[in-house]
Parts: structure tokens; C-alpha cells; sequence
């Protein structure tokens, strides 16, 4: 039986391919704007000036400055350059730093963002801005910050280095997975996760034998914008509560957790969602176990596979379960403490998900 569900479409234009790079003028222009602020991390300054360039008088100035999670400071800062330059719009060039400081502009002064996103994290196609205060870190939704347009130019990927492009990649899959069995999935929700992971499970191991491979670049980075718009359309589940908790408490890197966790936590969910289950064998090659199979897809791509490796210390699983059992997401099986120190155990050791062990 089809339904019954609600299925908003977010108002999104996509300009996609290699070379549309040089489309950006016309984006800005097509929106009015005449001043834009470009936004981008240190790490990604020279492709930011590119960008500028390309934009000639158009480019009002650079900021350089964006940082993972995006500090109040920083968003301050860049609130008050964009009014003395008297900006009337971004474009926020990079992964999430970049587009995250991009909304927190949006969010308070309700300039258009364009997003050129060069990493496969999918924050370009949501609604959902964070801003890090303290150590705190505050999200909302807010259709405001959701970019005007996104220009996807997998050229500017091709010098994402493999390792980032697989954990980046699996953190996409992510997206998709959760999406698939979310409490607010819709079908057509459902078959841009299934499409994008597909397409990414399929570039990630081109992209890590060849970066260089255009065509794989541009096939990941088409499943990175069909896995982004899976995270705008809908609410994120187990996994996501255990990486934030990851992230949070022991300040773990945030793609490579995804990466780990992945598999245990689908996993856990997959017998409680026989639906997804039948969407990811599909999509992954006709697999019969999905979870397995992320798990041995993270081994091919060389991608860490335990959190021990990333710093972890397995005394550690009850403090992360914990917030997990005591106010999880919704979640399609039910979340307990057992299973989920189970799931991280298996996860801190790198082991092949408990579940799926005979
Ligand atoms: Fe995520």
C-alpha cells in the first residue's frame, strides 16, 4: 500500500557538470545580486579567489575563515564583513564549514546563499543551520538558510583527497540509509536515497583507485546531492544519535565516525526495516545484507572501520549509549541499552556487525 504521507519539495535549483563553474556569473545574476560576499575555509582559499575571479566585479570580497561547525565568533565576523562591503548575497564555496557560515549569514540577515559545494556532506540541499557557542552546539531549521541555488562542478572535487572523498562519500550514504526507514519518508524521498546510494557506493571506489576520474566524480557527487536532499527531506534516527554523541563527547572526526558506525547501526535497524532492506540490496548490487555490505565497502576503500582507531577507549561505550537509551530518536526498532553497547563494542573494535554474526 502506497501512503498515506506528506512530501514537501524544498524550492532548489541545481545547476549540475563539470565546467559549470563557469555558469556562476549567470547564477548570481539570474538572483539580482550584485555584491557577493565568497565564503570559504583557509584550507580552500586559492579555489575561493578562483571563485571571485570568475566572478569579477560581481565579488564584493573573500572570507577565508569558515571552520567545522561554524563558532559564533567566526558567524559574527562574517555578519559584519558582509554589511560594511555592503554584500547582498554569498556564495559559500567548500563542504559544510563553508555553507554552514554561509546560513549563519542567511539566518540573520536573509541574504541569498549560492553553495558550490566541493565535498560530498550535503548540507547545500538542507534547511538546517548550526552555530557552535562555548562548545555548544545550537541546530534549528529554518527555511531561510536553505541555499538559492546550488552549482555542483565535480572539477573542483578532483582535488579532494581519497580518503576524505570515501569518508565523506559513506558519511552521504548516511543520509540515505536513515532516510529509508525515517518516520517522515515519503516515496519520493525514498527513491532519491535509494538512487544516491547507488551512485555512490559505485563512484567511491573509482574515486579512491583515480581522483582524477571525472566521470567518477561526477557520478559521486550526483548521490552526494541525492543523499543531501534525503537529509532536508527528513529526521535522522539512531546512527546519527550515536555520531553526534561520538562527535560531541569525545570530539571524534566527524566523517570517519559516520563511516564506522554505519554499518553496525544499520545493521541493528535492518530487522525492523525490511522496506529499506530491500531498497539498499537493490542499491548496492543486489546484496543480500546491506549492513555487511557498507562494512566490507569501507574496507575496499581503505576507510578506518573501528573508533578504537580514531581515538576511542572502549571504557568509553556506556557515557556514549547512554544519552542514546535515555533520549534516542525515533528509531524503527526499539533502542536499549544492551543492543546499543553491543553495537558500539562491536564498532570500537572494528569488528563485522554483532547482528550479522552467526
Ligand atoms: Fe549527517
Amino acid at each position: 500500500m502506497i501512503g498515506p504521507f506528506t512530501h514537501t519539495a524544498l524550492p532548489m535549483r541545481v545547476v549540475f557538470g563539470p565546467g559549470s563553474l563557469a555558469a556562476l556569473p549567470d547564477e548570481v545574476d539570474r538572483l539580482g545580486l550584485q555584491r557577493v560576499l565568497v565564503l570559504c575555509s583557509p584550507e580552500q582559499q586559492a579555489t575561493g579567489e578562483q571563485v571571485a575571479a570568475a566572478l569579477g566585479a560581481r565579488a564584493a570580497g573573500v572570507l577565508a575563515e569558515a571552520r567545522m561547525h561554524v563558532p559564533v565568533e567566526v558567524a559574527h565576523r562574517a555578519r559584519e564583513l558582509a554589511a560594511e562591503l555592503g554584500a547582498d548575497g554569498c556564495v559559500a564555496v567548500g563542504g559544510g564549514s563553508a555553507i554552514g557560515l554561509g546560513k549563519a549569514i542567511a539566518l540573520e540577515h536573509g541574504l541569498p546563499v549560492v553553495a558550490v559545494p566541493t565535498t560530498y556532506a550535503g548540507s547545500e540541499m538542507t534547511p538546517v543551520w548550526g552555530l557552535t557557542e562555548g562548545g555548544v552546539k545550537r541546530t534549528g531549521r529554518d527555511l531561510r538558510v536553505l541555499p538559492a541555488s546550488v552549482l555542483y562542478d565535480p572539477e573542483l572535487t578532483l582535488t579532494l583527497p581519497a580518503q576524505l572523498s570515501a569518508t565523506s562519500g559513506v558519511n552521504a550514504i548516511a543520509h540515505a540509509v536513515e532516510g529509508l526507514y525515517a518516520p517522515d519518508a515519503t516515496p519520493i524521498v525514498s527513491l532519491m536515497a535509494e538512487e544516491g546510494a547507488r551512485a555512490l557506493a559505485a563512484a567511491l571506489p573509482r574515486v579512491v583507485a583515480d581522483g582524477t576520474d571525472l566521470d567518477a566524480r561526477g557520478e559521486a557527487q550526483y548521490g552526494a546531492w541525492l543523499c543531501g536532499a534525503v537529509l532536508g527531506a527528513t529526521t535522522m534516527s539512531l546512527h546519527h544519535k550515536l555520531c553526534h554523541a561520538l562527535g560531541g563527547t569525545l570530539d571524534l572526526p566527524h566523517a570517519p565516525t559516520h563511516t564506522v558506525v554505519l554499518p553496525h547501526a544499520l545493521a541493528y535497524n535492518q530487522p525492523a526495516a525490511p522496506d529499506a532492506v530491500a531498497a539498499l540490496s537493490r542499491a548496492l548490487g543486489g546484496v543480500p545484507d546491506p549492513a555487511r555490505e557498507l562494512w566490507e565497502l569501507a574496507g575496499r576503500l581503505g576507510a578506518p572501520r573501528s573508533l578504537a582507531e580514531l581515538g576511542m577507549r572502549e571504557e568509553e561505550v556506556p557515557r556514549i549509549a547512554e544519552p542514546a537509551v535515555a533520549a534516542p530518536y525515533a528509531n524503527p526498532r526499539p533502542v536499549t541499552r544492551e543492543g546499543v553497547e553491543r553495537l558500539l563494542h562491536a564498532a570500537w573494535a572494528g569488528e563485522l556487525p554483532e547482528a550479522l554474526r552467526r
